[in-house]
């Protein structure tokens, strides 16, 4: 029979601390919660009752259960309150002698049978434990933010914690209503280690002005899908508590350079910039603690018609290629309203095209998200040829041929020769140099990365690639073209994996390292990735769906680019790709899909 705890301790209403609370006395379960002063007592009290008040505005908690889940919450000041409850649970800073201090307290105060917990992100939960006469009572339960929305718990037991505390926690975390995953303790656990590196470099990259936070952080919401962008995730988050556990991930976990704190984090949390608990990260907020960003001086000012404002004016396209992104970005072009021009290597290729253009647009009809009428305009818009002559009076070329640098650069060359003087020219390269392809030609200025996402018709982003000799105007024409498409474009440097795939392949590289390290099970990693941040996939769901092969290739690439350690790409991706196991494609990846 698992321990009935009816009475828990919460120390620290932070960020974390407040939302944990709320996640006990929702369930039932009397808190006493603690906090270090009076002031800091109300501002945790604050915390709880705007989480819940806003609970009750959605409509997601009623305000009876609301006055009820409140009255379960005994605030004090100071840890003598915590004598009799049967666990604790402490939210404090991500410092491991402020823990350790307090662990010591807690076990000369709670009574010998008393679980203590830590909600630590990154220290050793071990070292956390020898601090108190009872190690074996000590355990780590990792709540995620919003403690009351997302629905992971890792459980950390160290070597000395009993198993019945072990199966006594895991069974609490049941009755929270939480899905929680059992490992050992190491920096970062599962979540914390493959998210914080993408954080840390999300922040390097806006250190670098290689794209601006807006740009950061929709490309990763669009072009994956996921909650928020890492930018407005670490001010969540709170950029002191995460410089804490970079700094302690980059010294506990092998001095992985990634997780080596970027210089501006510190000079932020220096500054009292420490994301929304205090009103200002890298937005700006409505009012310390509050969830809605509000206008400051680096809001973009160019928003509708003022998007255009010197942009070429853009009406017929040509789009090289016959593959899926050629036929996508025809579709989408077409139905945009932009006279379009289809260039393949023959007859045949045109009219398989065509008959995919076709094919996608009546499942649009079908789907009855296009009518008949605009369908039949889409069609009549493109014209389908096999030689690139019919390029010459078009006002936009979008490249989409095969991934071969060789190739790209004989066509650009062509294209230098064949279009008419002002057109804009741009290739969809996803891992090739853009500048590489703009040299090839004798107008640079006009040559710009436009990287759109399968399925184009269906992925609302496109990262416009700007070398180091495109120039404004070529930048704001394919913004303004992008806006005219109903997608978002996001504009940065030319660099290996622009801004997406820079973010997300290292941390699906890095999830293949921790399962080849036998630290978890690629269920319970996607599981955490899934549960613990939202992410509308685990990383080995999405390895398999992207294809191993073309996984591997983008990390290579951006390992030689960058040259970073951490970037090298993990041997069981390579064995797997060796073996011909590349994933859905397949039938087989990390997963069997034969019989599913
Ligand atoms: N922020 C996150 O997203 C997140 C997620 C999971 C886990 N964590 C972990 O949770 C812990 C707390 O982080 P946070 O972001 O909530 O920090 P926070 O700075 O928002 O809150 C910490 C709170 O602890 C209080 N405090 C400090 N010393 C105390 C003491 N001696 N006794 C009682 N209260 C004390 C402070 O007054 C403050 O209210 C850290 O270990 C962190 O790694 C954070």
């Amino acid at each position: 029979m698992a321990r009935e705890f009816t009475s828990v301790g919460v120390v620290g209403l932070g960020t974390m601390g407040a939302g944990i609370v709320e996640v006990f006395a929702r369930n039932g379960i009397d808190v006493v919660a603690v906090e270090i002063s009076d002031g800091a007592l109300e501002r945790g009290r604050a915390n709880l009752t705007g989480s819940t008040d806003r609970a009750v505005a959605r409509g997601k908690l009623a305000e009876a259960d609301r006055d009820a889940l409140l009255s379960r919450v005994d605030f004090q000041v100071g840890l003598d309150a915590l004598h009799s409850v049967d666990l604790v649970i402490e939210a404090v800073p991500e410092h491991l002698d402020l823990k350790q201090r307090l662990f010591a307290e807690l076990d000369r105060i709670c009574r010998p049978e008393t679980i203590l917990a830590t909600n630590t992100s990154s220290l050793s939960v071990t070292e956390i434990s020898v601090a108190t006469g009872r190690p074996n009572q000590v355990i780590g339960i990792h709540f995620f933010n919003p403690a009351p929305v997302m629905k992971l718990v890792e459980v950390v037991r160290t070597v000395v914690t009993s198993a019945e505390v072990v199966a006594d926690v895991e069974a609490l975390c049941a009755r929270l209503g939480k899905v929680d995953v059992t490992i050992n303790d190491r920096a970062g656990f599962i979540a914390n280690a493959l998210l914080f590196g993408y954080l840390n470099h999300a922040v390097a990259m806006y250190e670098s002005h290689y794209a601006t936070r807006e740009d950061i952080d929709a490309a990763m919401k669009l072009g994956c899908g996921l909650p928020m962008g890492p930018l407005a995730l670490m001010d969540l988050i709170g950029l002191d508590t995460a410089y804490e556990i970079l700094d302690t991930m980059y010294r506990r976990g092998g001095r992985d350079r990634r997780h080596a704190p970027v210089p501006l984090l510190k000079q932020m949390v220096t500054a009292g910039l420490l994301g929304r608990k205090s009103g200002r990260g890298f937005y700006t907020y409505e009012r310390p603690g509050s969830p809605k960003v509000v206008p400051d001086e680096r809001t973009p000012a160019a928003t509708g018609p003022a998007l255009a404002d010197g942009a070429r004016a853009i009406a017929k396209v040509g789009v090289v290629g016959s593959g899926t992104m050629a036929t996508g970005i025809i579709e989408v072009f077409a139905k945009a309203g932009y006279e379009v021009v289809s260039v393949t290597r023959g007859a045949e290729k045109s009219a398989k095209v065509c008959e995919a253009v076709k094919t996608s647009l009546n499942k649009g009809v079908v789907r009855g998200k296009l009518s008949e009428h605009d369908r039949d305009a889409a069609l009549g818009r493109v014209t389908w040829s096999a030689t690139l002559d019919h390029l010459a009076d078009v006002d936009l070329v979008v490249e989409a041929v095969v991934e071969e640098l060789s190739v790209k650069k004989a066509l650009f060359a062509s294209l230098d020769e064949i279009c008419k003087p002002g057109v804009v020219l741009a290739t969809t390269t996803s891992s090739l140099p853009v500048i590489d392809v703009a040299m090839a030609t004798h107008r640079p200025a006009d040559v710009v990365g436009l990287h759109f996402f399968n399925p184009a018709p269906v992925m609302p982003l496109v990262e416009i690639v700007r070398t180091i000799r495109t120039s404004e105007e070529t930048t704001v024409t394919a913004r303004a073209v992008c806006a005219a498409l109903g997608k978002t474009g996001v504009v940065c440097a030319d660099r290996s994996g622009f801004v997406v795939n820079a973010l997300l392949f290292p941390y699906l590289n890095d999830a293949v390292r921790m399962l080849e390290a036998s630290y978890s099970s690629a269920d319970d990693i996607d599981h955490a990735m899934k549960l613990g941040c939202g992410y509308p996939m685990g990383p080995f769901e999405l390895l398999d769906v992207v294809g191993l092969d073309v996984s591997l290739a983008i990390q290579r690439e951006l390992y030689l680019e960058l040259r970073e350690p951490g970037f090298a790409p993990a041997p069981l991706l390579e064995h797997l790709v060796t073996a011909g196991y590349l994933g859905r494609k397949t039938g087989r990846g990390f997963r069997d899909h034969t019989n599913r």
